[in-house]
């Protein structure tokens, strides 16, 4: 698997980004404010994230997605790791990451990454997307925030 900066030319792959959050809009806020990098595998796209600065030294690790055909086979994983290293390596100290309540695989990947859990962000879901989200049968309405210190 190769993973890459998407080329100023590129379309964004939309199918895939939306996989990981479902409003468009807030989607195509990242892409225009983060850096996009994709994953391939035999000629085929199977993943994507993007890179966002938030704050002074500091990066958001956001649209973290994987082909559904492609899940459960550690790529997730590969994906976190990669954005780690590019994080490091462009001069950031920490990262962080945000999930939904309901999102109990996500959570396991992100500490078993090395994330800590921060803070929670209450009612995000419920006031930012008209839907309501249910994953896992439980209400996804806040927004756990996890951080990773890449100084170490
Ligand atoms: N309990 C415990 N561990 C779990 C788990 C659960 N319910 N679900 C996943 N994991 C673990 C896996 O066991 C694995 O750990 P391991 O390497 O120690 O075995 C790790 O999480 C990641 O697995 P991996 O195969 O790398 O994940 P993936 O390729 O399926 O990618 C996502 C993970 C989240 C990116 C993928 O499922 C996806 O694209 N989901 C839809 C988009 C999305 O929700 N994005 C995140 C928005 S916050």
């Amino acid at each position: 698997m190769n993973i890459r900066k998407l080329g100023i030319d590129e379309k964004a792959p939309m199918d895939l980004l939306l996989l990981a959050d479902p409003s468009r809009t807030i989607v195509e806020g990242y892409l225009k404010r983060g850096e996009c990098f994709v994953a391939e595998s035999g000629g085929k796209l199977v993943g994507c994230y993007v890179l966002l600065p938030t704050r002074p030294e500091t990066v958001e690790l956001v649209n973290i997605a994987v082909a559904e055909a492609h899940q459960g086979k550690g790529i997730g994983k590969q994906l976190v790791m990669d954005a780690i290293q590019r994080a490091r390596a462009q001069g950031y100290k920490t990262m962080e990451i945000g999930t939904g309540n309901s999102s109990i695989g996500q959570l396991a990947l992100y500490q078993k990454c090395g994330f800590r859990i921060i803070g929670v962000d209450l009612d995000f879901f419920t006031r930012h997307y008209p839907e309501p989200i249910i994953e896992n049968g439980i209400h996804c309405r806040d927004m756990i925030r996890l951080s990773l210190d890449l100084s170490h």
